[in-house]
């Protein structure tokens, strides 16, 4: 069979993104530009900076990507794009600019979903990863827990009622005062800290035990805080940030495992920002290897936003036939 080559393009958020996949597995370039450092003195994204920026550098790390590819365009067997979720002026800098690139070199459109593309870091990472398997995607604007019975074949069973867990994350990390990106740095401070030093609630929900809420633990944190600041006692931030993402990564491990065990299926993957985070790396492989699931989680470096998933996604997408024409537009709140 030909080599199908695809150019991944991402521009959802904060990250502008182009990559060249073979095979929707093997990532031959992969190209990130990051905005953190224009957006850190405002806290987090500020979506005009966005869309600006991914139209200033969007050319260039496109032409940087094929180059890194060792190709030339007209190699590339077609264009696959994130229509969203996403922020809408961001979205559409990817998709106007994968339309024209499709029309000019004659070649397919391929419409992907970000969240499909975050699970697909998995197919990249892992030769051995292919469905079925239960994923547990947690990022900056979703948290879902949920069944991949075939590729581009999803069943949903758990999601957030309030804040996903990233920005439960980046909140938290925002309030303790270690700003922006919050996941990361989070994750660092919780290293001096302690994780038992404070036993901070999680949500019951007896009705649909794979759905999360992460605002109780949020608050219980801003809570602890400002009371040890109004009686004037030292704030251990440390022990906030390991005792919070214990909490988080218990919670999100361990409802993981139940959805496994109660469908029968033995394997398990992670996906999204979130899927960056050591500890719950470390929590999901150990309790999956109690339970003798096996467990597939990304490489950090396509944790987060990049354009090698949309493209190994794209790869999928391209076999089960499913092309867009000019008409396709960007979707900022495109359900799965
Ligand atoms: O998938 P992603 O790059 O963008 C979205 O699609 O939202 O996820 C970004 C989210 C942010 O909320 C960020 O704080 C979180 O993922 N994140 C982390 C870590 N790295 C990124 N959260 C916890 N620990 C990390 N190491
Ligand atoms: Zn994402």
């Amino acid at each position: 069979m030909q080599d199908i080559l695809l150019l991944g393009i991402e521009t959802s958020c904060d990250e502008t993104a182009a990559a060249v996949v073979k095979n929707g597995r093997e990532v031959l370039s992969n190209v990130i530009s990051s905005q953190v450092a224009l957006h850190a003195e405002f806290g987090g994204v500020v979506p005009e900076i966005a869309s600006r920026n991914h139209l200033e550098k969007i050319d260039e790390v496109i032409r940087l990507a094929v180059k890194e590819a060792g190709i030339g365009f007209s190699d590339l067997s077609g264009i696959s794009v994130t229509v969203g979720p996403g922020l809408v002026g961001a979205l559409l800098v990817g998709v106007s600019e994968a339309k024209a690139l499709s029309y000019a070199l004659k070649k397919p459109l391929i419409p992907v979903h970000h969240i499909e593309g975050h699970i697909a870091a998995n197919y990249i990472s892992h030769a051995d990863c292919q469905p079925p398997f239960v994923c547990l995607v947690a990022s900056g604007g979703h948290s879902h827990l949920l069944l991949v019975e075939d590729y581009g074949k999803i069943k949903i069973f758990g999601r957030t009622r309030d804040d996903a867990a990233g920005e439960a994350f980046d909140k938290v990390a925002r309030a303790v005062g270690l700003g922006y990106p919050g996941g990361p740095k989070l994750e660092k401070m919780a290293k001096e800290g302690n994780p038992d030093a404070f036993h901070f609630p999680t949500a019951k929900m007896e009705d649909s035990p794979y759905d999360f809420s992460f605002s109780g633990v949020k608050s219980a944190v801003l809570n602890e805080m400002n009371r040890k600041k109004m009686l004037s006692e030292e704030v251990h931030v440390a022990d906030l940030c390991a005792s919070f993402q214990e909490n988080v990564t218990e919670v999100l491990s361990e409802k993981a495992i139940l959805l496994c065990k109660d469908l029968g299926v033995s394997r398990l993957a992670i996906a999204g920002g979130v899927s960056a985070n050591g500890k719950l790396r470390e929590k999901m492989q150990e309790k999956a290897e109690k339970e003798g699931i096996s467990f597939y989680s990304p490489k950090i470096i396509l944790c987060t936003d990049n354009a090698a998933m949309i493209a190994a996604a794209g790869y999928y997408e391209w076999k089960n036939g499913n092309f867009a024409d000019y008409s396709v537009n960007a979707y900022p709140s495109l359900s799965l």
